[in-house]
């Protein structure tokens, strides 16, 4: 198993570009499966999330193939099997994405329930409930659920909490539905947004995308369309804090500084320097940071899937801050990672209080899910000495070369098969 060897404090300066956002590709991806016609999406990131759900599509009878850089064309004419084995949807909980576009042209669906994972339970319900809602049968059995229905029926589906991929599969759904469906209460992420784009481009009415009310008249068939697929918000806020901790200065290109507002908001907080512009962002840092209190929620508010990387910041900040994690149960399986940099942290629920530190070290340490990765691999740049990370491999689920990116930074970065 490959590990990353950093030896942290050298800044980071230079311009880097940031890739297509993993988790708009994820369902652009499955959209494939709702239309005869060809997609041709660009920007898509070359990872190990992006071969496996390929390989899932496949496996179902579509192609699926890179073209050129960044290019992957689509094609669900062929599609033959409706299944979604528990080998791949086991390795990335997304594959749960085919279960919409399945029922919605096909009229049934296979799909193995994704189970725990590291982050916390992640259940599937609301997914679920919705497509009940819109007429289907829904049965569990043997770890899988299978669904059912002639054809989907427009209604109004309120979800009792914001779901990113359980809007992004109703949407997809409520698209071949007959008749009309409200979604109430609709994740609004910007990844959302992107994947309504894509269905409009093929021809469904959609309204309200980007905001919780999603109105969706079904049509009877979609068509080909070609999307670029939007910047990775994520990679960015990773990449920004990157320069922060550094005490670097560094330029992100091909972003979207306007999907990144809490974030933004947040580093500024702490006297990150940012200068955004159309499509960029420069983020600049000469002193330690100050302590914040962040509290994650659901978009517009500050992502889950940055609050471990702003941790690894705020462990080297000047004072005491708060960090409240309010979307999963269990997303502090970096904390103890970072406890043996040094870091001074402490949990109580789903609040952890972090006492800045003025230097991390380097250490031995081992990723445990994608994020809590990037944490550490951000503590490493800012320590003193080595740090060894184990188990990347959950690094390249969602981040396209990491280590070349870093390293065309200045960052010292090696990546050592074990
Ligand atoms: C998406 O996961 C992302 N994945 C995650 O990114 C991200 O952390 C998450 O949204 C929150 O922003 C993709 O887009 C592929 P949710 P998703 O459904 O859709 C509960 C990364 O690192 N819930 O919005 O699975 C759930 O348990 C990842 O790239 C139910 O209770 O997340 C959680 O507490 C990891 N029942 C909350 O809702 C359901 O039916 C939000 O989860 C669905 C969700």
């Amino acid at each position: 198993m490959d590990q990353l060897h950093i030896r942290g404090g050298a800044p980071l300066k230079g311009s880097v570009r940031v890739s297509g956002a993993k988790n708009a590709a994820l369902p652009c991806i499955t959209a494939g499966l709702l239309t005869e016609g060809d997609l041709r999406l660009a920007n898509v990131p070359r990872l190990k999330d992006i071969e496996t759900i390929s390989r899932l599509l496949r496996h179902m009878g579509a192609a699926v193939e890179e073209v050129g850089a960044g290019g992957l064309a689509v094609s669900g004419r062929a599609v033959s099997r409706f299944e979604a084995p528990y080998e791949l949807v086991r390795t990335m909980r997304a594959s749960v994405l085919v279960l919409g576009p399945l029922v919605a042209r096909f009229g049934r669906a296979r799909v193995s329930l994704p189970g725990g994972c590291a982050i916390g339970p992640r259940p599937i319900n609301l997914h679920l409930g919705g497509l009940k809602q819109m007429g289907a049968e829904i049965d569990l059995s043997g770890g899988y659920v299978e669904a059912k229905a002639r054809r989907l029926r427009g209604t109004r589906i309120v979800f009792d909490m914001k779901t990113v991929t359980g809007t992004e599969n109703l949407l997809m759904a409520a698209a071949l539905a007959e008749g009309t469906t409200v979604l109430e209460n609709a994740a609004c992420e910007p990844e959302v947004q992107d994947l309504a784009a894509l269905l409009a481009a093929m021809g469904a009415r959609i309204r309200g995308a980007g905001t919780d009310t999603v109105t969706v008249e079904g049509v009877p068939t979609l068509g080909p369309a070609t999307h670029r697929i939007i910047a990775d918000r994520i990679e960015a806020g990773t990449f920004a804090v990157a320069a922060a901790i550094t005490r670097g200065d560094v330029t992100l290109t091909d972003c979207a500084p306007e999907h990144m507002e809490a974030v933004l908001g947040k580093l500024r907080e702490a006297g990150v320097d940012l200068t955004p512009g159309p499509g960029r962002l420069r983020v600049r840092m000469r002193d330690r940071p100050r302590a914040v209190n962040v509290q994650t929620a659901p978009y517009p508010g500050f992502a889950t899937d940055m609050q471990a990387q702003l941790m690894a910041l705020m462990s080297g900040a000047d004072g005491r801050s708060v960090i409240t994690e309010t979307v999963f149960e269990n997303r502090f399986m970096h904390v103890n990672e970072l406890l043996r940099m040094g870091a001074d942290v402490k949990i109580a629920g789903r609040t952890a209080s972090v006492q800045g530190v003025p230097q991390l070290r380097g250490a031995p340490v081992m990723a445990t899910d994608l994020r809590a990765s990037a944490s550490l691999v951000l503590a490493a740049l800012g320590a003193e000495g080595t740090t060894v990370i184990h188990r990347i491999y959950h690094l390249d689920r969602g981040y396209e070369t990491i280590e070349r990116k870093l390293s065309a930074l200045g960052a010292d970065v090696r990546r050592v098969r074990a």
